[in-house]
């Protein structure tokens, strides 16, 4: 199986599965407890039908956006994930330069193996980082200012992730950061010899955006461990309100599910949020993203932009949460696997696949333009 294989996520996931060890596969494809969250957030978009228009002259389709101040080419965007680099060596550089190329936004995540500032250098497609709020309030503003003096463009502090999911994939694989393996895994890192050669021959891994300040233990700890340990569940809105306010740019909130919440993020000065249960990661059992966009939309008005994430693999899904109100559409697994599977080239394969099938849905939707769809164009089955 080559990249020119794949055709959709499906295929990326499979490239991916023979080209990574088994505890980092199962560290990306995985989620929380059962997963049942997981497997919703995509089984969402399908109870819900487009319903097309037709012979309204649609030869060209404007699919740009504009969100949190951003001019996107395309309505979806890089979510920022963590540890890429352990994915494919080139990691957040691949991903940064395959948005550029696309004209899209890429976040940057605190627990990145590129540091955001050679990320912002290099490219100059808007860049959002992703801010995990710590118990060191120290960190805490040492890292927006560092993001701030880089000039990355918006801040999007994750808000579901005060303690680690129960990512039972991780328990079994014994994966951890940097790495300490259980025999079980140690056999599977030695069972995919390609993917060991680049990642002892490439950069040493390293979390650039934390070095400074924060030594992970006593050496090696689970991602559960580290939002565990590393961050502060006595987080508030008063906290948040603060560092809204000492960012002073385009501040989001990614994680918030309820209307409530919305409209707090909306009073404390917030320019977004972003509906999302972290791909399943966090709270199994909970609410799927597409499933609260009209309710967290209609609170929002004009105050907020509404993003979300979560299960997205088809350009239909997409065209499904704008038309409900989405601004902008969160990718992560989409173009993770196919990273994994194929570094750049990967990913711009799998953002490639997902511009041509927006516009070709656009076209059979009858829609020139983002702006055109609205909840009239949805049907909910039965
Ligand atoms: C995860 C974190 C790191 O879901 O975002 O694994």
């Amino acid at each position: 199986m080559r990249l020119t294989d794949c055709h959709n996520y499906e295929d990326f996931r499979r490239l991916a599965r023979r080209r990574l060890p088994g505890p980092i596969y199962n560290y990306i494809d995985g989620a929380a407890d059962d997963e049942v969250t997981k497997a919703r957030n995509t089984a969402a978009f399908e109870e819900v039908d487009l319903l097309p228009n037709v012979l309204r002259g649609v030869a060209d389709v404007d699919l740009s956006v504009t969100v949190m101040g951003q001019k996107l080419d395309l309505p979806v965007y890089c979510s920022p994930t963590a540890l890429q680099r352990l994915f494919h060596h080139d990691g957040e550089r691949a991903v940064a330069a395959a948005a550029e190329n696309f004209g899209t936004m890429f976040g940057v995540s605190s627990l990145g193996t590129v540091s955001l500032e050679e990320l912002r250098r290099k490219h100059s497609n808007p860049q959002v980082y992703q801010f995990y709020f710590h118990r060191d309030r120290g960190l805490n503003r040492a890292m927006m200012e560092r993001a701030k003096a880089a000039g990355v463009e918006v801040m999007m502090l994750t808000v579901d992730s005060i303690t680690g999911g129960n990512r039972e994939r991780d328990k079994r694989t014994g994966f951890s950061i940097p790495f300490r393996l259980n025999l079980q895994g140690l056999v599977q890192f030695v069972m995919k010899p390609a993917w060991g050669i680049n990642y002892v021959t490439h950069e040493k891994f390293a979390l650039p955006q934390l070095d400074d300040h924060v030594k992970m233990g006593s050496g090696t700890a689970s991602i559960g461990q580290y939002f565990t340990e590393m961050l502060d569940p006595t987080m508030t809105w008063d906290d948040v309100a603060e560092m809204v306010e000492l960012w002073g740019g385009p501040f989001c909130l990614k994680g918030v599910m309820s209307a409530d919440d919305a409209i707090r993020a909306a009073e404390i000065g917030c320019q977004g949020v972003v509906l999302s249960n972290h791909g399943g990661r966090q709270l199994d059992g909970s609410v799927s993203a597409f499933d609260q966009l009209a309710e967290v939309v209609q609170v929002a008005g004009d105050r907020l932009d509404v993003m979300m994430d979560g299960g997205v693999t088809r350009g239909t899904h997409v065209l499904k949460a704008l038309s409900r109100g989405a601004k902008a559409v969160g990718l992560g697994r989409y173009y993770l696997l196919p990273l994994a599977a194929a570094g750049r080239p990967g990913v711009e394969r799998a953002l490639g696949l997902m511009r041509d099938e927006l516009k070709r849905d656009m076209q059979l939707m009858g829609r020139k333009s983002i702006s055109e769809l609205s909840p009239d164009n949805l049907r909910t089955r039965g």
